[in-house]
């Protein structure tokens, strides 16, 4: 059995970790019976196929894996009952299911194949298979079709860009040359864009939920040369952690974030005061969650927007909260209008807000943001932006005009 280009590519990879995100019928399941066997070659080896069920574990690759160990006359005692392998050479090769951790705990391993790993829990991975590879030194083989990049698989293939024991690759369908041009143009013609860019291109495509839907690595990450730190804007959520905060630049008509802060277990004079130390010279404009008018977190009793103030800040929000949606739409708006122009930029440096666009989602099937992670930031950045543009829904006569829309600009 000959391995395609791509799956040599792969295969012959020196990485410990390998992370493989490729279209359906690329050959994964192929690659992955391969690899099993080619770790196994070498005696005593405790060798694990997981995907997400026991079930589709035996459906796959059962037959496919024990008619190539036959065929190599490698086999020594086929296990039915717990779906395992053992070599004459002392190696044992057993299939599992993700959905029962337990069965996968106790032996130390020498390597690993999680087959469709977007649907395996991390926590596995972390808590059990991680620690289980330890003492050999053991490898593994990630591999799947993409699931969005609010699945943890989006974080695996991204951990080459920090971790030096971990590679990752990319492949279509097409790249695997088992499927013929006509079948995938068939396919594009079935599948609305977005499934097929994911299924048959291998592409991490924005979340169906996600909240800043035009956000876009690509287009939207961009490093202002010289910005003119004379006047920043900055958008401020309160919490006590995350306390978060959005640095923006104006230029012209467009907005540049080129600063984030971010400060677990802290408080509103803290963060007056790290941005202080960061931009002595700045005029401060902050942008404000509407609720700080109100709340009071110092034990002097003064509340976040007086300290702000205080810091010697000019303090602009709405009497009251906008609607989110609006919020989220004049977010969205200035990240791409519907003419395609992008007013809304943010420094690579600012990892958090980057992460955070791409992971607050609404929950599944409503219009509700899901707070609690992702949030914090998003709304920092969106306060400020809101403020400056929002969608002024007066132009639209369809529209009802809400009481709290209105108001004034400064
Ligand atoms: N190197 C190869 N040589 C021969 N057939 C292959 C090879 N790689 C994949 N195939 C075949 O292509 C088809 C798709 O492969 P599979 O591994 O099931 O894809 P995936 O898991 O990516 O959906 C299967 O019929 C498989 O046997
Ligand atoms: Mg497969």
């Amino acid at each position: 059995m000959k391995l395609s280009d791509p799956q040599t590519l792969i295969a012959n990879d020196p990485h410990r970790f390998k992370v493989v995100i490729a279209g359906r019928r690329f050959g994964k399941t192929f690659l992955s019976i391969r690899q099993l066997c080619y770790h196994a070659r070498i005696p005593n080896k405790e060798i694990f196929y997981i995907t997400s069920s026991y079930r589709s574990a035996k459906m796959i690759v059962w037959k496919p894996l024990k008619r190539r160990l036959l065929d190599l006359r490698w086999a020594a005692k086929v296990n039915e009952s717990e779906l395992s392998i053992t070599l004459k050479n002392g190696s044992t090769i057993s299939l599992k299911g993700a959905e029962n951790p337990d069965s996968l705990r106790g032996p130390s391993l020498s390597y690993c194949v999680i087959d469709e790993m977007a649907e395996v829990d991390p926590e596995l991975w972390y808590e059990v298979i991680r620690p289980a590879l330890a003492d050999q030194q053991g490898g593994a083989m990630f591999i799947g079709t993409p699931k969005g990049k609010g699945n943890w698989s989006y974080d695996l293939f991204r951990q080459e860009e920090h971790l030096n024991d971990w590679k990752s690759w990319q492949f279509k369908t097409i790249d695997g040359g088992w499927v013929t041009e006509e079948e995938i143009a068939a396919a594009r013609q079935e599948l609305d864009a977005r499934t097929y860019r994911q299924e048959f291109e291998a592409s991490f495509e924005t979340f169906e939920g996600v909240v800043a839907y035009n956000f876009s690595r690509e287009l939207n990450i961009k490093t202002l040369a010289a910005p003119d730190l004379r006047t920043l804007h900055i958008g401020m959520d309160f919490n006590t952690s995350p306390v978060t905060a959005a640095v923006y630049v104006q230029q012209g008509k467009e907005m540049y974030q080129i600063d984030e802060v971010h400060m677990l277990n802290s408080n509103t004079a803290e963060m007056a005061q790290e941005i202080s130390r960061r931009y002595p010279k700045s005029q401060i404009i902050c942008y404000p969650d509407p609720a700080g008018q109100q709340r009071k977190t110092s034990a002097s009793g003064a509340t976040d927007f007086t300290i702000l103030r205080n810091a010697g800040f000019e303090v602009r929000a709405p009497r009251a909260h906008n609607l989110v949606r609006d919020r989220i739409n004049s977010y969205n708006a200035r990240l791409c209008s519907s003419d395609g122009i992008r007013h809304l930029f943010i420094d690579a440096k600012c990892k958090y807000t980057i992460e955070s666009l791409e992971k607050f989602c609404y929950k599944e099937g409503t219009q509700v943001p899901d707070k609690g992670q992702w949030d914090h930031m998003f709304d920092a950045a969106s306060y400020c932006i809101d403020y400056l543009f929002p969608i002024k829904r007066d132009r639209d006569p369809n529209l009802i005009q809400p009481q709290r829309w209105g108001h004034a600009l400064a």
